[in-house]
């Protein structure tokens, strides 16, 4: 027991419940993972929204967190923590793989396509003013080192998943610069993996295309800038059966942060009605980072026979279950 130590986000809203689904799970499935809950309630440090020192060294020596949603504040107020704990850890690439479920139908059955979205820079640089009273600018910074990063560690993940296929998508015919930069970095890159096909498309016909036939895009990752990442990723999880299906990993160079790709639902917060399966599933991405696959196939496997049933299915896919009866559910066919 206890051979691994993970740094534990509950997060708000939701958080907490789902985070509860989870731990019972592998307390279940007997994974060998302790948690160590983290407490990341905002400090402004030199004037800027900062992670609470005993957070930050807690991710640093467990190497790998999970984490729930935080809850983002829309214009004023602090800076997205979400967004810092990318920034503190320097995670670079957004891993967010999309697949159909067995067991809730959509008008598709056949998606599974991975996104990689840049995770540090673009429109999220956060470097924006009021040049005069009503005209304001935002700076979208794109540079070569973290658009290289990011495009290498995509073909990197496309040979290892099996997938033969890395697609930029970009906006190049307008934003001629920093997409254009994007653009020139991934035709570099691609030259050094000969055994991978690389080409590249345009944001908005990827999105007609991906809403018309989404098979079409199976044996690809998609590697693109931040924004556009942030947006095909939900729309790719309106393909499936939205948010509550959709996990994520932030990587970085020695931690990894994994998470859903929802917010805290303050709505439903509370009421035992959140869907767990985007943190389970993210938290599947963290065991086999992790080197824990065995735990990984069988947890999953649990969950889509779970979801293949249809018995016990939240209120976001139509069904009338808690989550606990929903945990319990994948626990028994553990
Ligand atoms: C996501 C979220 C975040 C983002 C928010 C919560 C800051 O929407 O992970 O996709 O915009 O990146
Ligand atoms: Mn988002």
């Amino acid at each position: 027991r206890g051979n691994y130590t993970v740094s534990f986000i509950e997060g708000d809203g939701i958080g907490p419940e789902i985070s509860q689904s989870v731990k019972r799970i592998y307390e279940a499935a007997k994974v060998p993972i302790e948690w160590e809950s983290i407490d990341v309630t905002p400090i402004i440090k030199n004037g800027k929204t900062a992670i609470p020192d005993a957070a930050i060294e807690s991710i640093k020596k467990n190497f790998v967190a999970l984490k729930g949603p935080l809850a983002t504040p829309v214009g004023k107020g602090h800076v997205s923590l979400n967004l810092t704990l990318r920034r503190t850890f320097n995670l670079f690439a957004n891993v967010r793989p999309c697949r159909s479920v067995p067991g809730f139908k959509t008008p598709y059955d056949n998606v599974d396509t991975v996104l990689i979205r840049e995770n540090t820079e673009g429109e999220y640089s956060g470097i924006e003013h009021e040049v005069v009273d009503g005209v304001v600018q935002s700076i979208k910074l794109i540079t070569k080192p973290a658009s290289e990063r990011v495009l290498k560690f995509g073909f990197q993940y496309a040979e290892s998943i099996g997938k033969p296929w890395v697609r930029a998508v970009h906006k190049a015919t307008i934003m001629k610069m920093s997409d254009g930069l994007f653009l020139s970095t991934a035709e570099d890159v691609a030259k050094e993996f000969p055994a991978v096909k690389f080409d590249s498309e345009l944001l908005d016909n990827t999105c007609l295309k991906m809403v018309t036939d989404p098979s079409y895009y199976q044996p690809m990752v998609l590697v693109m800038p931040n924004l556009y990442g942030d947006i095909v990723s939900d729309m790719c999880a309106g393909l499936i059966g939205g948010l509550g299906l959709t996990p994520s990993a932030n990587i970085g160079d020695t931690c990894s942060i994994f998470e859903a790709v929802h917010g805290s639902a303050p709505d439903i917060a509370g009421k035992d009605k959140a869907n767990p399966t985007a943190l389970l599933l993210s938290s599947m991405m963290m065991l086999q980072h992790m080197g824990l696959n065995e735990f990984a196939v069988k947890i999953n496997k649990a969950i889509m026979e779970t979801l293949a049933e249809g018995k016990a299915l939240t209120g976001d896919l139509k069904g009338t279950a808690s989550t606990t009866q929903y945990t319990d559910a994948i626990i028994s066919k553990l």
